[in-house]
């Protein structure tokens, strides 16, 4: 009798350690008997039926690479015409006992409507954005933190040696895990999340403030999704939406270089802005997101053989867990204030 077929997709942004996932899950599938199918580029491979067979010999050591080799996309299958029924049915035709969907809240969130429309789904949470409720950390948010501490790391020496204000816009959405972490790390004078509203004018005081005690140059490290209150009339992003509804953050005229122009403007201190992008999310995952990638793997093919459909697996306290995708998808999972707390203590 032919084997039993898991699918797996990978979905929206990408992140580093997507492809220890599907080494992972592949590999433990394979190895507990299962047929891998791979659906290329999220929810689109599924409702148009492009799959390619995954083997261990062919993923092998492929944990080390970024990006995913299923490709990815931001189809959402609610915007497509019977999407859903169409879904369903291909996932029949080819056969397949369980789908792994990984992705953020957006994959999730679909993965958790279908399985509340019958389907065998279990997911994986990835996002550098780190926003993703019912897990303590998601692959991709590790290697993206190291990246901006280097970037921020590497922007010391020209802001100070040029006596300048600099305005790092960092992702992560409407959460302000990314510029937190990574603004703590690469030694940010200032950061500013979405999570606590900051004016304009207090920045401006306090790179007045840094200036005045001798300190003639600052990093200011700003979240792309933060809502300075007096700056917002200047942030024009570009109109164009994802499927999802998502604004497309860091295009057109982002938070940073709105508020570098009012730094300027009020303080007299020249100001750069600079948009550190997709350069976050690209290259080789790091240590910790391999790690990450391939425990979270093995795990979902032991919750499938389980029978936990409708969950995610997850890391809590160190430890694999299987938590609901209503809990993983019902919020946003904003930064621990604990940690924010710390941060203010080197603002400045
Ligand atoms: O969700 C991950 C993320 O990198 C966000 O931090 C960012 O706002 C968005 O994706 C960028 O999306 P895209 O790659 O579609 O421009």
């Amino acid at each position: 009798m032919a084997s039993e077929r898991i699918g797996i997709l990978t979905g929206g942004g990408d992140a580093p350690g997507l492809n220890a996932v599907i080494r992972a899950v592949t590999t433990k599938a394979n190895l507990d008997g299962y047929e891998v199918v791979g659906f290329l580029d999220g929810w689109r491979g599924v409702l148009e039926r492009k799959t390619k067979v995954l083997t261990t010999a062919e993923v092998r050591d492929i944990h080390m690479l970024g990006g995913t080799i299923l490709g990815s996309s931001r189809t959402n299958i609610a915007k497509i015409a019977d999407g859903f029924e169409i879904t369903l049915k291909n996932l029949e035709a080819e056969h397949i006992k369980a789908l792994v969907a990984a992705g953020g809240e957006d994959t999730l969130g679909v993965a958790y409507k279908l399985f509340q429309k019958g389907l065998n789904v279990v997911g994986v949470p990835k996002t550098i954005d780190n926003d993703v409720s019912g897990t303590d950390y998601t692959f991709g948010f590790d290697t993206a933190i190291n990246r901006v501490c280097e970037f921020l790391e590497m922007l010391r020496t020209t802001t100070q040696s040029h006596h300048r204000v600099m305005v790092v816009e960092i992702m992560g959405r409407h959460s302000g895990w990314m510029a937190l972490h990574g603004g703590i790390a690469g030694g940010a004078h200032l950061i500013i999340v979405p999570e606590i509203k900051v004016t304009a004018k207090e920045v401006c005081e306090t790179v007045k403030r840094r200036y005045d005690s001798g300190d003639s140059w600052a990093i200011i490290a700003v979240s792309e999704g933060a809502v300075i209150p007096d700056i917002m009339d200047d942030v024009a992003h570009n109109e164009k939406r994802d499927e999802f509804g998502h604004v497309q953050l860091g295009t057109g005229v982002g938070v940073a270089e709105a508020l570098a122009k009012r730094i300027e403007r009020e303080t007299g201190c020249e100001t750069r802005s600079l948009v550190f992008g997709h350069l976050q999310r690209g290259g080789s995952p790091s240590a910790y997101d391999r790690v990450l990638g391939t425990r979270l793997g093995v795990h979902v093919v032991k919750m499938i053989e389980k029978g936990q459909f409708g969950m995610m697996a997850a890391i809590r306290s160190g430890d694999m867990a299987a938590v609901s995708l209503e809990e993983a998808v019902g919020k946003l999972k904003t930064i621990n204030m604990k940690t924010y707390d710390a941060a203010k203590l080197f603002f400045c």
